[in-house]
């Protein structure tokens, strides 16, 4: 989906129940790994801040990134209205633009279907970390193309398969790679459609 998709749905983006329900679970399964107070973190697709808002009270500071101006500005209305200090919005794409802060951790939810160049994308987030950094992916394991409308622009992938992906951050210097299934999606909602999301953690060498 382009960002101007995203612009118009983010005033909306927060009503449906089954995008909150899953946002709760993936910020429940990142929890568990050893987030401090020392942490420097960095969300890639924060979108409103479902994620983001619900971990950044475990963290030291956490920079939340998007390609769409609608989406940040959702999330700093609620920064304000929520009066955190710790959370520092930005408008970037980090495959094409200049982005060099190196982060404890980095988390991205539902984003990663988004971007074409996926390898590009993970080889960037090994670049950001710091030695012993975590990195938690969130995404839809493979489906059968039917989670988004067929005129959906922007979908450049029908999920994941997450142990190719693991291939891929072994290879750039990552450790203690393990993926879950943490959530099914059904959509439309109460439907038989279902879509397992995993759940992806590693750590830099
Ligand atoms: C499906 S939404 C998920 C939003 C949020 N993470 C959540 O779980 O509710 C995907 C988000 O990724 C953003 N996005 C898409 N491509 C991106 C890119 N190249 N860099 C950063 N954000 C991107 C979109 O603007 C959108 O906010």
């Amino acid at each position: 989906m382009s960002s101007k998709h995203f612009d118009t749905a983010a005033s909306g983006w927060d009503k449906k129940s089954r995008r909150v329900q899953l946002a709760e679970k993936i910020s429940a399964a990142i929890a568990t790994l050893p987030l401090n107070k020392d942490m420097d973190a960095m969300e890639l697709g924060c979108g409103t801040g479902l994620v983001g808002i619900s971990l950044a009270p475990s963290l030291r500071h956490l920079t939340t990134i998007d390609t769409s101006q609608g989406m940040l500005d959702v999330l700093k209305e609620k920064i304000s209205q929520q009066q955190i200090t710790n959370i520092s919005p930005i408008y970037c794409d980090i495959l094409t633009e200049e982005y060099s802060k190196k982060h404890d951790l980095i988390f991205s939810s539902m984003t990663l279907h988004h971007i074409q160049e996926i390898n590009s994308l993970l080889h960037r987030f090994a670049d950001l970390l710091n030695p012993g950094g975590y990195l938690a992916l969130a995404d839809l394991v493979t489906e059968d193309g039917s989670f988004h409308d067929k005129e959906a622009k922007g979908v450049y992938h029908p999920g994941f398969d997450p142990q190719e992906l693991g291939k891929i951050l072994s290879a750039d210097g990552f450790t203690d790679i393990k993926s879950d299934i943490i959530h099914t999606i059904s959509k439309p909602e109460g439907s038989k459609n279902s879509y397992p999301v995993f759940l992806l953690t590693a750590r830099k060498k």
